[in-house]
C-alpha cells in the first residue's frame, strides 16, 4: 500500500502586521491521528499560525494543503468546504448568545451543510451528548459555565465532521476546576483518533498525549519533537528555558 501523506501540511506561512513580522515561514505537517501541541511565550505567533491555517487571517506567503491538495482560499466555495474539514475552537468560545446550546450546534448543520431541520436536530443532540451536555441542550450560553460553553463549541465543530481540529488555548479562559472537564473531552477525541493542533500550556495534558510539541518564538518554530525530549532535554537553550518555567511546580497547571 502506498504510504499515506500528511492530512494537513503548511508550507512557508508568513504574516506581517504593519512592520512586524509575526510569522516567519512556518512549515509543519500533521499526520492522521496526530496531536501536535503548540507552546511558546505570549506574542510568539501561535494564534496567528492557527488563524492562518484556517484563513481567518490571510497569510502573506505560504501554502496550506489538506490531503495533499493546496487550498485556494480565494475561491469561496472551496474555503467554505475547507473550513468544515478544519474546525476551529477559540479561547473565548465564540457562541451565539441568542441561541441555545442545541441551536448553536444546529445552525452550522442547517445553514452550512443544508441539513433538514429534523436530521440536524438529531445530529446536534448526539454531538452534545458526546461532550456530556445532553441535559443542557436547551440552555443559553449565559446559563452555562465556561467549561460547558467550550464543550458546546467543540460539539459545534464536531458536527461538521472535521478531519482536523485547531484549538487555540481552549482552556485558558476557564477557572481551574472547569479546565479538567474540557481537557477530558479533548482526551476522548484524541483516543478516538481525531487529528488536532492545540495551542496550550496545559503541560501535563501535552506531555501525556502529544505526538509532538512545537516550541514557537518570535514567529518561528524554534524546535519540535516528542514531549519527553522537548519538555526535559530540548536541544535549544531557549526551549529549555521556556519549558523549565512552564513545567516548574509553580508554573504548571494541569
Ligand atoms: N490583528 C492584529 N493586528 C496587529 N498585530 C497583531 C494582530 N494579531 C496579532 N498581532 C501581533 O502578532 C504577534 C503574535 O500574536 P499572536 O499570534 O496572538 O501570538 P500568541 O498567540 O503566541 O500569543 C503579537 O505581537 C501580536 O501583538
Ligand atoms: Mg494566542
Amino acid at each position: 500500500m502506498a504510504e499515506k501523506g500528511p492530512v494537513l501540511r503548511v508550507e512557508g506561512l508568513s504574516k506581517q502586521y504593519g512592520t512586524r513580522q509575526v510569522l516567519r515561514s512556518v512549515t509543519l505537517s500533521v499526520n492522521e491521528g496526530d496531536l501536535k501541541v503548540l507552546i511558546g511565550p505570549s506574542g510568539a505567533g501561535k494564534s496567528t499560525l492557527l488563524q492562518c491555517i484556517n484563513f481567518l487571517v490571510l497569510p502573506d506567503k505560504g501554502q496550506v494543503f489538506l490531503d495533499g491538495r493546496e487550498i485556494l482560499h480565494t475561491r469561496r466555495r472551496e474555503l467554505c468546504a475547507y473550513r468544515q474539514k478544519v474546525g476551529m475552537i477559540f479561547q473565548d468560545f465564540n457562541l451565539f448568545d441568542h441561541l441555545t446550546a442545541l441551536g448553536n450546534v444546529e445552525i452550522g448543520l442547517t445553514r452550512v451543510r443544508s441539513m433538514k431541520k429534523g436530521a440536524a436536530r438529531e445530529r446536534a443532540v448526539m454531538e452534545l451528548e458526546r461532550v456530556g451536555l445532553g441535559e443542557h441542550a436547551g440552555k443559553y450560553p449565559a446559563q452555562l459555565s465556561g467549561g460547558q460553553k467550550q464543550r458546546v463549541s467543540i460539539a459545534r465543530a464536531l458536527a461538521m465532521d472535521p478531519k482536523v481540529m485547531l484549538l487555540d488555548e481552549p482552556t485558558s479562559a476557564l477557572d481551574p476546576e472547569l479546565i479538567t472537564e474540557v481537557l477530558s473531552v479533548i482526551r476522548n477525541l484524541v483516543s478516538e483518533g481525531m487529528t488536532m493542533i492545540i495551542a496550550t500550556h496545559q503541560i501535563g495534558f501535552a506531555g501525556d498525549l502529544a505526538n509532538e510539541i512545537i516550541f514557537m518564538e518570535d514567529g518561528a518554530i524554534v524546535e519540535q519533537g516528542p514531549p519527553a525530549k522537548i519538555l526535559t532535554r530540548a536541544d535549544c537553550e531557549r526551549t529549555r528555558e521556556f519549558c523549565s518555567k512552564i513545567t516548574s511546580p509553580y508554573g504548571e497547571s494541569r
